[in-house]
């Protein structure tokens, strides 16, 4: 296995370091010149006024940044749903519901059958695969397929990048098939979606080994943002959870002072994001709440976003792109900290106790 590891200390960091390739391979399979390529390379889904996304762990948080994008971009409405829940939910379809299942094994006992569910009701489906010739890419009415090649790591990190990126396309598509997106835009989007790759690598390269020795230690850690950011800290909190053992929670900004902020102590780390620039302001003004209560604050913040020194104690910018496809790099950072974090802490970062890498019964 050190050889498959390719020079890395785990599959994890290797995983995360093929990020910018797979995130390419993934692009470039539905789009070659621009966005006008999705017309040709996705299935028609133009018909559809409503979107249930179904999927289990990080892939429904994938789940979560469609439904801001597609809901704020192409005004449809989608409701995302972990499929545990939806199976037994007795889900309302309207004539015109699309059910797309997000999964990297495609072989998820539970999205399986809510797959199987949807079917059932004659709804249209819409698988998001990593697996080629998996039950759920089989077994879908459409198959859209990540290129995030096989994943070791039970933790994911390249499949869930590669989903977003499918995802930020699929809202692309769609804006654009339901007049939310001009033809100038689609030209703009298309040159920064080509420059991703290199954006993600530098990111990659950034060291996250100082923040980790700040929060390693300690036993809570919450993680703040609102609107897509919000999505990407449930990414977040999930990640460190899962490899390091220590409890986080993901917190909608605006919501921690309804409860949740009574556990902010002297000390107690906060992962702020805010690279929305429309809900920034609101976003800082949260920040210094928990600051005033003795926080540790770590903010990542894209690159054009201005803030005050005493707004945070320590800082890592991101790249500032389109909202559309922002979530595919604020994702790095979160990703490189919970590895650094649980490196930190001797944890079996490939190999968590308790998980498993495909869950395969309900
Ligand atoms: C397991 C894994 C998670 C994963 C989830 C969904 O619980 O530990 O990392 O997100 O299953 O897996 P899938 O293959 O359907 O994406």
């Amino acid at each position: 296995t050190d050889i498959q590891k390719g020079g890395y200390e785990h599959f994890m960091l290797k995983e995360i370091h093929e990020e910018p390739d797979v995130v390419k391979k993934t692009i470039d399979s539905l789009m070659q010149n621009n966005l006008l390529d999705l017309l040709n390379t996705m299935p028609n889904l133009k018909q559809y006024d409503q979107i249930h996304i179904i999927a289990c762990g990080s892939a429904m948080y994938a789940g979560m940044i469609a439904k801001s994008l597609i809901e704020s971009r192409a005004r449809i409405h989608v409701d995302c749903i972990c499929a545990s829940e939806y199976r037994y939910a007795n889900p309302i379809y309207t004539g015109n519901t699309l059910a797309i299942f997000i999964s990297q094994s495609g072989e998820t006992a539970d999205t399986i059958a809510a797959l199987q569910l949807a079917k059932a009701n004659d709804v249209a489906t819409l698988a998001i695969v990593n697996v080629i010739g998996s039950t759920i890419a089989r077994d879908a009415d459409h198959v859209i397929y990540t290129k995030a090649g096989p994943e070791i790591c039970v933790a994911t990190t390249k499949a869930y990048c590669t989903q977003v990126a499918v995802l930020s396309l699929l809202a692309c598509y769609l804006s654009y098939v339901h007049g939310h997106m001009q033809d100038d835009e689609v030209m703009q989007l298309s040159k920064e979606i080509k420059t991703l790759p290199k954006l993600m690598q530098q990111l990659i390269e950034k060291d996250y080994s100082a923040f980790a020795k700040k929060i390693y230690q300690h036993n809570d850690v919450f993680f703040i943002g609102r609107g897509l950011d919000y999505s990407l800290s449930m990414e977040g909190s999930l990640k460190l959870k899962e490899i390091s053992y220590i409890h986080s929670e993901a917190y909608a900004a605006g919501e921690l002072k309804h409860g949740t902020i009574s556990l902010i102590e002297e000390g107690t780390p906060v992962i702020a994001l805010a690279s929305d620039e429309d809900l920034y302001e609101k976003t800082i003004s949260n920040i210094k709440e928990v600051k005033a209560r003795g926080a540790y604050v770590l903010l990542i913040i894209s690159d054009d976003l201005q803030i005050a020194h005493d707004g945070y104690d320590d800082i890592l910018r991101i790249p500032k792109t389109d909202k559309l496809i922002q979530a595919i790099l604020g994702v790095i950072p979160l990703q490189l900290l919970a590895y650094e974090i649980a490196r930190l802490r001797g944890c079996e970062i490939d190999q968590p106790r308790n998980l498993a890498k495909s869950v395969t019964v309900e």
